[in-house]
This record gives structure tokens, sequence and C-alpha cells, in this order.
């Protein structure tokens, strides 16, 4: 398994763009199983979940073909509504087949998703969505297995705010026989793409982007050409990385609209901020404020935002609390920034961090994807060398992570197992 060596100590400048949004790409691409006929996707990143999906569309029958960051599918030969467990274990956001295949083929058998590192991440919204638009809907030898002639319009109301369960929901509602109503919906900005995306097929949907989305199914959907918006994730990531080791940096190809509450938290903990149409520019002191930060869904703070704000608190000025409310078990990464040196209190779902003068380098496993980041911002700004191992988990929904970095001035080494 590869490792990164990075050697602390860099003030990160210059300039990088962003690539593609790995959480708008994984549904946006599923969305191709909706129509017979070939849709065209940009800007897709070249991710290893981006590829562990295409290869699960490929085995259903979808014609693949990938150059550079454009991607066309067409499903017109979808013989196999079938998501196996070998391939949806690798990669549990796989189950956004779901919805369009039941809505397509009029049934589905898709592999229960497993839990992850960071919770157990059930997927009951999804079914009981589907059972209310009258799919039949069975779980049993670790598959779920819907059927429905056809899918009825429903009002559905989920029990929390889910982001892949809207999506699969509002996808499957695309080709239902009437309307379709999703109260608490996520309002997350990779639903909106997908629903821009899905509206260029010709679906009819109001309210993406609002907790009330409405979609009056059609009787099929018709190719079409979309680009895949900015990872909003990955933008946050990089102007932590920067901001920890005081730096200044230009984020290209990339949209400030998603991210207020992260940047309200950059410009807290001291650094500035300049927002363009299609660019961020973040210059930091050299020492930040602590920042103490509750997740919740959108247009609050986002949780995939939570471990790499956690890094930057250890080095930080002060101390801070960090409540994380959206996943039970998403605080792997407090006990490897230990390791570190950092000064971090667990109790239950939140953590006390108080910021120490220096972290020293050590070697540190990678648990989860947004862990991973956060040993990458802490190893940043360690002394010394800091070895972060199963960097695979980077690799997942991170483009080009070392080039990126290096392109920055961070002294750091992909090493090929
Ligand atoms: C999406 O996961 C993202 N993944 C996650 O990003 C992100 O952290 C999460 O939304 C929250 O923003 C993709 O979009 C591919 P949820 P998702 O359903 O949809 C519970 C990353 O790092 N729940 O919004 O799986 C669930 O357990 C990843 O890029 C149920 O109980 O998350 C959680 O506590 C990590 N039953 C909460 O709701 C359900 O049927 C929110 O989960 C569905 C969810």
């Amino acid at each position: 398994m590869d490792k990164l060596l990075i050697e602390g100590g860099s003030r990160l400048t210059g300039e990088i763009a962003i690539s593609g949004a790995k959480n708008a790409a994984l549904p946006i691409l599923c969305a191709a199983l909706l129509c017979a006929g070939p849709v065209v996707f940009t800007n897709v990143p070249q991710l290893k979940d981006v590829t562990t999906l295409l290869a699960l569309l490929e085995q259903m029958g979808v014609k693949v073909e990938r150059e550079g960051d454009t991607v066309t599918l067409d499903a017109s030969g979808l013989t196999e509504p079938v998501a196996p467990y070998e391939m949806v274990k690798t990669m549990r956001a796989s189950v956004l087949v779901l919805g369009p295949l039941a809505a397509r083929c009029g049934q589905a058998s898709v592999s229960l998703p497993g839990g992850c590192a960071i919770g157990a991440r059930p997927v009951d919204q999804h079914i009981k969505g589907l059972q209310a638009m009258g799919a039949k809907v069975d779980v049993e030898h670790g598959y779920i297995r819907a059927s429905a002639s056809r899918l009825k319009g429903a009002r559905l109301v989920t029990d929390m705010v889910t982001v892949t369960g809207t999506e699969n929901l509002m996808m499957a509602a695309c080709l239902a026989d009437g309307e379709t109503v999703i109260e608490n919906a996520a309002c997350e900005p990779e639903v909106v793409d997908l629903a821009n995306c899905l509206i260029a097929m010709g679906a009819k949907i109001s309210g993406a982007g609002s907790d009330v989305i409405r979609i009056k199914g059609v009787s099929r959907l018709h190719g079409a050409r979309h680009r895949i918006m900015p990872d909003r994730i990955e933008t946050g990531t990089y102007l932590c990385a920067v901001a920890v080791t005081g730096g200044s940096v230009r984020l290209t190809s990339t949209q400030a609209s998603s991210l207020d509450a992260v940047i309200g938290k950059l410009i807290e903990a001291g650094c500035s901020v300049r927002c363009e149409p299609n660019s961020i520019h973040l210059s930091a002191p050299g020492k930040l404020a602590a920042v103490s930060l509750r997740t919740a869904p959108h247009p609050a703070f986002p949780t995939d935002m939570q471990a790499q704000f956690m890094a930057l608190d250890c080095v930080a000025d002060g101390a801070a609390t960090i409540r994380e409310t959206i996943f039970e078990n998403r605080f792997m990464h407090a006990v490897e920034l230990q390791r570190l040196g950092a000064d971090i209190h667990i109790d239950g779902n939140t953590a006390m961090v108080r910021g120490v003068e220096r972290l020293q380098g050590a070697t540190v496993m990678a648990t989860d994807l947004r862990a991973s980041a956060s040993l990458v911002i802490a190893g940043l700004v360690a002394e010394g060398e800091t070895m972060i191992e199963r960097i695979y988990h980077l690799d997942r929904g991170y483009e080009h992570l070392d080039e990126k970095l290096s392109a920055l001035g961070a002294r750091v080494r992909r090493l090929k197992s």
C-alpha cells in the first residue's frame, strides 16, 4: 500500500486548480441509467471512487467511454440491474444505482452497503422512500431487492436529512407516474448539481437546494451534456492546508458560493479571503486563532470539513470545541493527531482541542477519506517527517493530491509500495 512522506515546515504559496466534485460525480454518473441514450459528462474527477463506479456501471451493460475528464455513458444496452457485493463493498455510494434501476428497469438487486469507519451508514430512508412510491422492497441475504411495474409519485418525508437518500429518491421519481414531493430534502450543492443534470435530460424538477423538492414524473429521459460542479470539499481542504502553514493561495476552477460556512470559519481563524466568480484567494497569518464549530446539513458547516479543521485547531492559538452531529464515529483522526502531539480530548460527539506550539512528525495511519486529509494538513506543519500509511483512502477523493501540494511548495513524496 502506498504511503505519503511529508517534511513539515514549508509555507505553501501559489495557485492550483480544483477538480470536479466527487460527491456530485457519483450520483450524476448513476443518473445515466435513467436514459436509453448517450449522456456526456465533463469535469469528471479522476478518482478511485469514480473508476469503481464506472466499472460497476459497465458490468451492468452500460457502455463507458472515458477520455481525460470527459465520460460518455450509454445505458441503452442495460442488461443487468444488479450491483454485486464485491463492488459495493469497496464503494458504498454504489447504492445510488438503486433508485435509477428501480425506475428504469422496474427491478434492482443492490448489495447492502456495509458501514464504514465513520459510522453504520444505514440506507433505511432510501428503502422507505421507494416503498412509499409503490416498490416492493425486500432485504435478504445482504441484498436490497426492489421491484415495481412503474413507481408512483408520492409525498416523501425523510426521518433525517440524507444526501444520497434525497438523490436516490429524486432520480427514482423522475420516471414515476405522477408527482413526487420530497420533504426534509438535503440542500447540499451536489443535490442541486444532480437536479440540474436531470433537468437537462428532460426531468421536471423544482425546489432543488431547498428542503422541499418537487418532481413531476415523465415517461423517459433523453441524452444531455453536463459539467460536474467543482469540488467544494477539495477546495476547503486546500484552503485549510495553506492556512495552517501561514501561506497564501489562489484556487481556480472553483466556486466560493457553496462554502460560506467554511470560509466564515477561516476568516474567524484570522485568514483573509477574497472570492471571485471562479476562484478563491486566501492568505493566512503566521498563527491562526482556534475556532469552534458544529457540523450540520448544508448550508451549515459540512461534516466533510470537520477533520481538516481539527488539524487547524491542533496548532492554533487557544482552545476550541468541535461537535460532530452527522456521523457517530467521525473522530478517528483524533487518535492519530494525538500521535503527532495534539492535545485533544473526546467526550462523545464533542472534541475539545487545545492548540500546541508545534506538532512532532511521526508515522500515522489513514482510516477514512477526510481523516486522511486531516493527517496531511497536520504533517505539513509538524516538525520533521510524517509518514501517512494507507493513503488509498486519500486517492478515493483527492485527485493528484501530492502533485497539487508539491506545486504549492510542500515537501511531499508518494512512496509506492
Ligand atoms: C453523503 O453521504 C456524502 N457522500 C458524505 O461524504 C457526507 O459526509 C454525507 O453525505 C453528509 O453530508 C456522498 O455524497 C457520496 P447521509 P450519505 O445519508 O448520503 C443517517 C465524503 O467524505 N442515515 O446524508 O451517505 C446517516 O447514518 C463522504 O465525501 C440514516 O440513518 O450521508 C448519517 O448519520 C463521507 N438512514 C446521516 O443520516 C439513511 O437511510 C446523514 O447521512 C440515510 C442516512
